[in-house]
């Protein structure tokens, strides 16, 4: 998919620079045909169960991808209602659409309802009285589920770490069992299933199987009180490998949820992916604007920034970057930074490469997730393009930005 020929990178098969010079850069590019390998890879190891995959939008709602991946027959998991009309725009099936997050306003539950989904994941006693009133108001009952924090280190960063107590994110198992006997007793509240998601970029198995055998705990002592889920959903969190992580175990992982879920065969598993999907589908193209050096460090500044791929910046990820055309020359550690008024405005640091020219194009891998999705305009910088390789050829999924589409909201 990705590689190099003749010196030159090809991403399915055509060619990084080409790409760059016919949309510009900073230029998003995605693998349709990667994304759903990676979609039917989860599929087959997880067979056994034969989950309901919900795609995470928050990853990266680019409208062509989601499409695919919809087609594909993905649910989609969503955390407002802006990434919902996005879901049902893509196609994605409301009875495939799953609610999750802290704070969803009433505005946000009735388009939910009026929707169709196939739940709405609470988290606080709160959150349900609003869910339960917004259902009695537009007399439409509420699919609902809670999720669970089962106080499990899923050992990431700890920026997105979620399912312990010290995180804002769901309830401890004793507060979700009186949720459960309070939505129980509401004809406006139906009772779908448990969900948790205890963090991101996680590459073991074992956090995983903790927080599934609390589900269980608490699924049992419904079951004698005579509460059935129809549906048990593990999140997402799926890791990859960005630089020397080891690479999650995932038939170990749904071997293991296999066997903790086994006592409720008739519940549905549900899973919530979203980097997993989509982070190694996604490059982000850059050009080499200038070459600076200090005392210390070499730099290529380029013309992607913090604002394009914010992950560096915030969570020290480590992206690899590698050239569009191999040059010849000692590989030298370099910073690779943009022209954002901030240290921290870097997209790598110390990674290797052979000192580039001005002009040269800079690949910088597995920014799929996390990438375009949480771009700003911080700086007053348009937002990339976004293309879509599908079958050997490269489309336009998303403009970039102009000067005009800064302003448009003001009023001066
Ligand atoms: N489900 C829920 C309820 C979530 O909060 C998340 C991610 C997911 C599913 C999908 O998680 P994934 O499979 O993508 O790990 N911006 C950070 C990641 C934040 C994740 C937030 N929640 C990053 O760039 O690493």
């Amino acid at each position: 998919m990705l590689g190099y020929r003749g010196g030159e990178l090809y991403l399915d098969g055509v060619s990084a620079r080409a790409v760059a010079q016919r949309f510009g850069t900073p230029l998003y590019v995605y693998s349709r045909d990667l994304v759903l390998e990676r979609f039917r890879a989860l599929k087959k190891a997880f067979k056994a169960r034969s989950p309901l995959i919900c795609y995470a939008l928050k990853a990266n709602s680019n409208a062509a991808l989601c499409r695919a991946l919809a087609k594909a027959g993905a649910g989609a998991d969503i955390v407002s209602g802006g990434e919902l009309q996005r879901a049902l725009r893509a196609g994605f099936k409301p009875r495939r659409i799953v609610f999750s997050g802290v704070g969803k306003t009433q505005e946000e539950m009735a388009l939910a309802l009026r929707s169709g989904v196939l739940t709405l994941n609470v988290e606080s006693r709160e959150e349900l009285e609003a869910l339960e009133r917004t259902a009695r108001r537009l007399r439409i009952p509420a699919p609902v589920s809670v999720r669970l924090n089962p106080d499990v280190d899923p050992g990431t960063h700890p920026h997105i770490t979620t399912g312990i107590s010290e995180n804002k994110f769901g309830v401890e198992a004793g507060e979700a069992l009186e949720l459960y006997e309070k939505a129980v007793k509401s004809p406006w509240l139906k009772i779908q299933g448990i969900q948790c998601h205890i963090g991101s970029q996680i590459t073991s198995v074992e956090p995983y199987l903790r927080a599934a055998r609390s589900l269980a705990r608490v699924a049992a002592r419904l079951q004698k009180k005579g509460i059935r889920l129809g549906l048990m959903d593990m999140g997402g969190g799926l890791g990859i490998t960005y630089d020397r992580e080891k690479p999650l175990k995932l038939k170990v992982l749904a071997q293991g949820l296999a066997r903790i879920l086994a006592p409720w065969p008739q519940a549905r598993l549900l899973l919530e992916p979203g980097r997993y999907l989509v982070a190694e589908a996604g490059v982000l193209l850059t050009t080499v604007l200038y070459r600076k050096k200090t005392a210390r460090r070499r730099f290529a500044v380029v013309d992607a920034a913090m604002n394009d791929l914010a992950r560096p910046a915030l969570y020290g990820a480590r992206h690899p970057v590698w050239p569009a055309l191999r040059r010849s020359g000692p590989a030298l550690p370099m910073d690779v930074v943009g022209p954002v008024c901030e240290s921290g405005d870097f997209l790598a640091k110390g990674c290797l490469l052979a000192e580039p020219e001005p002009g040269d194009v800079l690949a910088v891998l597995k920014a799929g997730a996390y990438g375009f999705s949480m771009s700003s305009q911080y700086n007053s910088r348009p937002r990339a393009a976004e293309v879509l390789l599908k079958g050997g050829k490269a489309k336009l999924s998303r403009r970039r930005e102009t000067l005009e589409d800064l302003i448009r909201c003001e009023e001066v």
